[in-house]
């Protein structure tokens, strides 16, 4: 068992695993398999290293959650007790906050194909701010903020050309991304020529996965030279988030204090006594190391004397990044963690594709049927993504804290995926 995989509560003692003092196979035996579990602490802690690091910052900063990586009511109110605000994508996850009680002014609107009708509906419900991508936002949001009467704060997202970021599908602060405008003048030009668009300053956001820290002065030094060189009152700048998460051994983990560390230095050579406000929007850095997949064992196929695949009850209806990105998993055996491993599993999911394998050439002990293996380091962008795909439900979320257990999502059930679904009209039936 690799620590630095786990929750900071994960402890193994004899035969089990537990999590903040909840045995794992418990667990999977009380509500079921795939189970995912999420650790309060470290949710808690991670929070916690983002606003002590930030505490240096003489200027005034601000922590929004990504809430792209995992969104739930509980968790937004776990969050908000901390004193997050929120990065949103959709109308959806605003009304989902609104309804775990978070004051719309502590959200941000993000997205580079956002309908209309939920723009309208953000500015209308006086969301804090909304980060502009391309030119028909602009006059979009300017449009509806113009009709409903409200002076919006905007901040403009600029394309840094900086290529960061372990994949390309989790790149996005190169020119040829589909986010942010390459042309900063013109989108500064057109926002001030807006009256019903207060521009508060610039935002970009590399990409995920990112374990350089060089990249930091790059970024903040663009940023302020392209505000400088455009006469631009820069009120504030934000960064994005995009903090490496190792899901496997021989991942790397963005260090928080390191990364604020860096941050809050060259926030201060490269803008002197002049500090705008500065915010983060981390997401994966919150909640990857805090989320445990649970999934039983179902069958086993043994292809040759090498290979052998190990039949789990979930997959990539629930975690999908390792078929979309080639995201490395590990795994352990929830009631012998510490057996010796004598064989070499290919994990893979039940859903009806090939590529549905969730942890590759994983040495295990000898498995059965009925075994709880337990996926660490599965938090972000998981629940996040998960589908219906084969007509399986999403998975349980119980939160674990001081040896008490939560469940706070319910498995889904063919109740919630038919509940959309209307029959043929009896006149087309027959
Ligand atoms: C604009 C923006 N901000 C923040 C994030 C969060 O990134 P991460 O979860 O890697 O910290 C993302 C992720 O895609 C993003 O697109």
């Amino acid at each position: 068992m690799s620590n630095s995989l786990w929750p900071d509560t994960a402890q193994v003692e004899g035969n089990s695993i537990s999590l903040a003092g909840c045995d794992l196979g418990r667990l999977a035996v009380q509500y079921g398999t795939p189970l995912y579990v999420f650790d309060e602490k470290t949710i808690q802690q991670s929070f916690r290293a983002f606003r002590d690091g930030l505490d240096a910052y003489p200027g005034d900063s601000t922590i929004f959650y990504a809430c792209k990586a995992l969104l739930n009511t509980a968790i937004a109110q776990l969050l908000d007790r901390e004193g997050a605000f929120f990065d949103v994508v959709s109308l959806n996850e605003l009304l989902l906050l609104r309804h775990a009680g978070i004051d719309l002014r502590r959200m941000r609107l993000h997205g580079n194909g956002t309908p209309l009708n939920e723009l309208y509906r953000a500015v209308n419900m006086g969301i804090g701010q909304i980060v502009l991508d391309n030119q028909a936002q602009i006059d979009a949001v300017a449009t509806v903020a113009d009709y409903v009467g409200r002076k919006q704060p905007v901040l403009i997202r600029l394309a840094p050309d900086i290529t960061a970021g372990s994949h390309t599908h989790i790149q996005t602060g190169q020119k040829a991304s589909k986010f942010g405008f390459n042309n900063a003048r013109m989108a500064i030009k057109r926002v001030q020529a807006k009256p019903a668009l207060q521009l508060q300053g610039l935002h970009a956001h590399l990409g995920s996965q990112i374990d350089d820290l060089t990249m930091l002065p790059q970024l903040i030094a663009f940023l302020h030279d392209t505000a400088a060189s455009l006469d631009m009152p820069l009120q504030e700048l934000c960064i994005g988030g995009g903090l490496a998460v190792a899901t496997h051994p021989s991942g790397s983990t963005t260090d928080i204090a390191a990364y604020c560390k860096t941050v809050v230095t060259q926030m201060r050579q490269i803008f002197g006594s002049q500090l705008p406000h500065l915010s983060i929007e981390p997401g994966r850095s919150i909640v990857g190391r805090a989320g445990v997949a649970l999934y039983k064992m179902v069958g086993c196929k043994t292809v040759d004397a090498h290979t052998s695949w190990l039949h789990l009850d979930g997959g990539m209806g629930d975690n999908i990044r390792p078929a979309l990105y080639g995201a490395r998993y590990h795994a352990a055996v929830v009631d012998r963690p510490r057996a010796t491993p004598i064989h070499t599993y290919h994990l893979c999911g039940r859903y009806c594709e090939s590529g549905d394998v969730l942890v590759k050439n994983m040495r295990l002990p000898a498995m059965q049927p009925g075994d709880v293996v337990a996926i660490p380091s599965a938090g972000a962008y998981t629940l996040s993504m998960a589908s219906n795909y084969n007509g399986i439900g999403r998975p349980a979320v119980v939160l674990v804290r001081a040896g008490q257990h939560y469940l706070i999502q319910e498995r889904e059930t063919i109740a919630d995926i038919i509940k959309r679904d209307r029959p043929l009209p009896e006149n087309i039936r027959s």
